[in-house]
C-alpha cells in the first residue's frame, strides 16, 4: 500500500463523524456531479450502493466501462484488483477505492515470487491469469480473462500451445472441462466460493425440487457438477431472468440477489449455505472484502478524493498488455 493511503487509514479516516441527519445518497450524487465522477459497482456490493451506482456489472463489464469513461474520476465500489484494472486501463483518471483494505483472497493466493517460479518452471507456456490477480502477476501474464470470457480466451490460443492458468484452480478445471484443453493449474481458490456445502445444496434441492441450482465457476467441482447453470455473475443474473423456473438456489456471493430480486421480484432466490454453518438459512455467504465498502466510505472518498489507486508506470504498462488482449478477444466475441 502506498504511503498516502496508509496515512489515511492510520488517521482513522472512516471514523469521521458525519453531520446528524446527513442524506448520504443525496451528498454522493451531488459530489459525483460536481467532480465529474462516476460510481462503478460490482454485483457483490450491498443493495444501497448498487442502487446509486452509475453502472453495476461483473468484472468484465466494469473493466470495459472504466476503459471508456470520459469522467475525470472513477469511484470503484468493488475490490482492489478491480479498481487497479480500471487505473491500468484509464491511467489519466483519478481512481478511488473507498476502502483500501478491500482485497481478494483469490488474488492473494498467487504471490508474485511464487508465481514467477511456477512460470519459470514451465517455459514456452502461454500464461492466462484470471483478472482476480495482482498487477505484478498480470505483468507476468500473456492474456487476462474473467469468468465471463475465460472459455473464449482459451479457445483463442492455438491448439499446439501449452497453457498455464492462474490463480483459480476451480475456474481452471471448469474451463478444462468446457474447452477440452488440459492446462497447468495454479492451486488457488476464493475463500467464499470454496465454502459452499454440497450436502446443504442437495438438501435444499430436495425440499425445492423445481428450483434450479446456479453457481459461479469459482465454486468447487462437486457443486458445479450438480448445477443447472454455471456462469459469471452477469450470466447467473441473466439465467434467472430468462429461465422459466420460479426458484433458484444461488451458489455465489449473496450481493447478486439484490439485482435478481429487483429485476424479477416474483421469483424466489435461495442463497446456498456455506459448509461452516450448520443448517444455516441466512445469506451468510458474503465476501467480507466486497462488503467493506459503504455509503459513508464512498461519500468520504469523494469528499477527500482518497484513497486513490496509484501505480508505478512501468508496472502499469506491463500489466496493461494482457488486459488489452482480453478486451480485444472479448470485443471480437461481442462480450
Ligand atoms: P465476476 O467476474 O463474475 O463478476 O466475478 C468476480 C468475482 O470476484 C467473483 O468472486
Ligand atoms: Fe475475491 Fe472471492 Fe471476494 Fe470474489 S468473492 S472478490 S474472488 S474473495
Amino acid at each position: 500500500m502506498d504511503n498516502i493511503n496508509k496515512t489515511i487509514l492510520e488517521k482513522g479516516f472512516f471514523d469521521e463523524e458525519l453531520p446528524e441527519g446527513i442524506n448520504l445518497v443525496k451528498e454522493i450524487k451531488y459530489l459525483l456531479k460536481k467532480k465529474n465522477a462516476i460510481l462503478l459497482a460490482h454485483y457483490y456490493q450491498t443493495g444501497d450502493i448498487q442502487d446509486i451506482a452509475d453502472f453495476v456489472g461483473d468484472s468484465l463489464k466494469l473493466a470495459q466501462e472504466a476503459e471508456k469513461t470520459t469522467a475525470d474520476m472513477i469511484v470503484f465500489a468493488g475490490v482492489h484488483f478491480m479498481a487497479e484494472t480500471a487505473k491500468i486501463l484509464n491511467p489519466t483518471k483519478k481512481v478511488l477505492l473507498p476502502d483500501m483494505e478491500a482485497g481478494c483472497s483469490l488474488a492473494d493466493s498467487a504471490p508474485y515470487e511464487d508465481f514467477k517460479k511456477f512460470k519459470d518452471a514451465h517455459p514456452n507456456h502461454v500464461v492466462v491469469s484470471y483478472v482476480n490477480s495482482s498487477s505484478e502477476v498480470k505483468a507476468l501474464t500473456d492474456i487476462i480473462c474473467t469468468s465471463s470470457n475465460a472459455v473464449h480466451i482459451i479457445d483463442s490460443i492455438p491448439n499446439d500451445k501449452e497453457i498455464i492458468f492462474a490463480p483459480d484452480k476451480n475456474l481452471g478445471s471448469y474451463i478444462e472441462k468446457v474447452s477440452g484443453r488440459k492446462m497447468k493449474l495454479w492451486d488457488g481458490a476464493c475463500h467464499v466460493h470454496k465454502e459452499f456445502s454440497l450436502e446443504a445444496i442437495l438438501k435444499l434441492k430436495k425440499e425445492n425440487p423445481t428450483a434450479k441450482i446456479i453457481a459461479h465457476p469459482e465454486c468447487e467441482k462437486p457443486i458445479l457438477l450438480v448445477s443447472d447453470y454455471v456462469g459469471a455473475t452477469s450470466g447467473i443474473l441473466k439465467y434467472t431472468q430468462e429461465n422459466e423456473a420460479d426458484k433458484f438456489i444461488v451458489a455465489t456471493e449473496s450481493g447478486i440477489l439484490h439485482q435478481m430480486k429487483k429485476l424479477n421480484p416474483n421469483k424466489i432466490y435461495i442463497p446456498a449455505p456455506p459448509n461452516n454453518l450448520d443448517g444455516a438459512t441466512c445469506a451468510c455467504n458474503d465476501c467480507e472484502y466486497m462488503k467493506l465498502n459503504s455509503l459513508k466510505k464512498i461519500y468520504l472518498a469523494l469528499k477527500y478524493e482518497k484513497p486513490e489507486i496509484l501505480m508505478d508506470e512501468k508496472l502499469r504498462i506491463k500489466a496493461e498488455v494482457p488486459i488489452k488482449r482480453m478486451l480485444e478477444i472479448s470485443a471480437k466475441n461481442n462480450l
